[in-house]
């Protein structure tokens, strides 16, 4: 039944772009009733509608995917740098259902591990996955309180409706200044020397106003951006980006 259910889906979905307007006009009848039963039947799916309706300006990406050991080299290299250094906190911010923030629980195994997701039921789903971890918490909001010795921004600072290949201003969808506010706030609870660990974000971290403080960590590599980047002034970037993800905090 599911499987039919969804050969008929992705058949309903190939009318999206037909010569035939009646085709089209049959995709744009149909996607309603689609939409409703994924919004009554799938709990994460109606997380992140909920969440788009209620977080208003606070919201980067909203969309909740994560994946386990997602950041294997970034991860491994942060653990090389803090070798010496106990005890450590850290924070993952946008850390979705909480894979994240068990991944580096394999790198920092003494860490206080801090997770904050905007979405109430991925934290829900991570302190429910948590085990008796006594130095993990998850929180819908940056504790007030406390500096971290490493910040990670993963796949937060962005949104997918830039990738589109027609969207060549972000200022509409996602301006400059959220990414660099955000940057900025993260900035004020790193302490010196610690890292902010950043990927898949629709800016760079060095257009920050933040950046004059940070000097990138040459290991791990970097990674050759494959989706669009956007400027200062929300314009779509034709400059190849080689990625740095890791930067140490050089100055207050
Ligand atoms: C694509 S997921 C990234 C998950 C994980 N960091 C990773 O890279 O696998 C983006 C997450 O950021 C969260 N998010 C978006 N805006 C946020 C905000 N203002 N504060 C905290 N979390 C936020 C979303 O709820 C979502 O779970």
């Amino acid at each position: 039944m599911k499987k039919h259910f969804t050969q008929l889906k992705n058949h309903v979905r190939s009318f999206k772009d037909a010569n035939n307007p009646l085709f089209r006009a049959l995709y744009w009848t149909l996607k309603k009733p689609f939409e409703i039963k994924k919004l009554l039947t799938d709990g994460s799916h109606r997380s992140v509608v909920m969440t788009k309706l209620t977080a208003g300006q606070h919201a980067h990406q909203l969309v909740n995917y994560t994946t386990p050991h997602r950041y294997p080299a970034v991860f491994r290299a942060c653990a090389e740098y803090f070798a010496a250094a106990q005890p450590l906190t850290l924070l993952s911010f946008g850390c979705s259902t909480g894979e994240e923030v068990f991944s580096l629980r394999t790198y920092f195994p003494h860490a206080e591990l801090v997770g904050v997701d905007i979405n109430r039921r991925n934290i829900r789903v991570a302190q429910a996955s948590r085990q008796k971890d006594a130095r993990m918490i998850f929180c819908t909001e940056l504790p007030a309180q406390g500096q971290y010795d490493a910040i990670f921004c993963m796949a937060v600072l962005q949104r997918t409706e830039n990738r589109l290949p027609d969207t060549t201003d972000s200022g509409q969808i996602y301006p400059f200044h959220r990414f660099d506010t955000q940057v900025t706030l993260l900035d004020e609870r790193l302490r010196l020397g610690g890292l902010f660990v950043i990927d898949n974000a629709d800016y760079r971290f060095e257009d920050a106003s933040v950046a004059a403080k940070y000097l990138p960590i040459e290991h791990p590599p970097r990674k050759q951006r494959d989706r669009p980047i956007f400027d200062r002034n929300n314009q779509r970037s034709l400059v190849p980006y080689d990625n740095p993800r890791v930067f140490k905090k050089i100055a207050v």
